[in-house]
């Protein structure tokens, strides 16, 4: 009862003062301390040989674009520096025990580090708080949307990783003014991956850090840099541009077995290049553009063009060759006997091309042999036939005319027979040829992507 009346007593004045002076808050009071004197041009020390170390933090949060023809990257970061600042202290038991306050960035000095590497500003959201705790340490955090210049090797695409920098320092002040530092340790923030959206195209291997001076007309400038250490994830690429490159040259290869004497093929080879071309002219946009080296899976479609288009030519020359004239079958099959016998081909074949040439020789000697009389024969007997008209000869004429056409018939068939087994022949060796090409290309392909990608 008695302290009741007693704090009545005590605060009856107070009350009774309120309503002419209202009283400021105890946060918009210590904000009206800390900057009545406060200039924000000024560098916060008392003496102005101590440094001003300002701590640096980063934290990847996603890769947004690789550019290889701009050679940049955009990148989203979370951005933190910390630094004490000497004349934003207060005594907490002034100021209701409050011992962190939000200051306006505009209002208070803020440090001039900046990335070198920055190309373009992105699009950033502006922060215009920084916080301040008694012992007048500043955090200034902001996430920022940056695009850097970055050395981007595309060569390896899509197997490729890259190492893009971003260097911290203080633009204007030397290392006498300010000094940088990292906040965390560096194994913390190399391997730290909790902001990291894992699931786009990059995977995040780390973030190494390093820090040095750098000498620039009799001043040093510190600078930390890190190294962000992307890798692409390939698989979307192989599913989307190496697999059907594949699988229309494996039908290419497979198309070798079309016979070789209906026109099929070649029309199937068409089909498969003008598919090719196609697929080509819609993937432009996909692969990367870069000024120096074209990257290896442009290099790898080009080539695969130029195999399909081997392997065109290769089946029309065989088909030109298999319907080349009968006339010239002779000296043909001459000069297959030569490329026989520097061909893979077995022997057996080099004696049949030899005695379809001889056959060829002795047919038309004996044609030219037995036609003549026969002829010679026919004339006589129309000349006789008013005398004898003797139809038993005749016939017997006309049989063996008949016969003689038949077998010259048969004997060009077979030579036919033996000029297309000849081509076949020569197909199955240019083919084996071109699939010992296409092979070794493909492993050694295989090879270079596979030590990229494991590497
Ligand atoms: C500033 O600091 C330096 C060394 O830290 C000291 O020698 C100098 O006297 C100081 N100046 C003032 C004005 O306190
Ligand atoms: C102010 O913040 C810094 C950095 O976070 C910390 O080291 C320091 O202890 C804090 N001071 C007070 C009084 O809380
Ligand atoms: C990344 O590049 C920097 C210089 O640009 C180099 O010092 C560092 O060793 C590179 N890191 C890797 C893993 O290649």
């Amino acid at each position: 009862m008695f302290l009741i009346w007693l704090t009545l007593l005590v605060s009856a004045p107070l009350a009774e003062g309120a309503p002419e002076k209202p009283k400021r808050s105890a946060l918009n009071q210590l904000t009206r301390t800390l900057l009545r004197k406060y200039d924000c041009g000024v560098r916060p020390v008392h003496n102005w040989t101590s440094i001003t170390t300002v701590y640096i933090d980063l934290l990847l949060q996603s890769v947004l674009e690789v550019d290889g023809k701009t050679q940049s990257i955009t990148t989203s970061i979370w951005y933190r520096q910390i630094w004490t600042d000497e004349f934003l202290v207060w005594d907490p038991e002034e100021f209701d025990g409050i011992n962190e306050i939000s200051l306006s960035s505009d209002t208070i000095w803020i440090p001039d580090v900046i990335i070198s590497e920055f190309v373009d500003g992105g699009k950033s959201l502006p922060i215009p708080y920084v916080y301040v705790n008694s012992s007048g340490s500043v955090k200034n955090y902001r996430p920022m949307q940056v695009v850097l210049a970055c050395n981007l090797e595309m060569y390896a695409f899509p197997f490729d990783k890259q190492n893009c920098s971003l260097t911290f320092r203080s633009w204007l002040h030397s290392v006498k003014e300010i000094d940088l530092a990292l906040w965390r340790s560096a194994e913390a923030i190399a391997n730290d991956k909790r902001e990291f959206m894992n699931d786009g195209e990059w995977e995040l291997l780390s973030i190494p850090s390093s820090y040095w001076l750098i000498h620039q007309d009799d001043t040093d400038y510190a600078h930390i840099q890190f190294n962000v250490l992307i890798r692409r994830r390939p698989l979307l690429y192989v599913v989307g541009l190496l697999i059907p490159s594949i699988f229309l040259m494996l039908v290419d290869v497979v198309s070798f077995s079309l016979p070789l004497n209906s026109g099929t093929r070649i029309v199937f080879k068409i089909s498969i290049l003008l598919g090719y071309t196609v697929f080509r002219v819609n993937l432009t946009d996909e692969l990367p553009v870069t000024a120096l080296r074209t990257p290896l899976i442009g290099v790898f479609f080009a080539v695969s063009m130029a195999m399909l288009m081997l392997s065109l030519t290769k089946s029309i020359l065989v088909v030109k060759l298999l319907h080349h004239s009968e006339a010239e079958v002779r000296q043909m099959s001459v000069s297959a006997c030569l490329l026989d016998k520097y061909g893979s081909v077995g022997h057996g074949f080099t004696e049949s091309a030899l005695t379809s040439t001889r056959t060829l020789n002795n047919i038309n000697l004996s044609a030219e042999y037995d036609m003549d009389p026969s002829l010679e024969e026919d004339l006589l007997s129309l000349n006789e036939i008013q005398d004898a008209p003797s139809g038993l000869e005749w016939l017997l004429q006309e049989l063996v005319s008949l016969r003689l056409a038949l077998s010259q018939e048969d004997s060009e068939t077979s030579a036919q027979a033996d000029w297309l087994a000849l081509c076949s022949r020569l197909d199955c060796f240019l083919f084996r040829f071109y699939l010992v090409v296409l092979i070794s290309y493909a492993g050694t392909l295989l090879m270079l992507w596979a030590s990229w990608s494991f590497a």
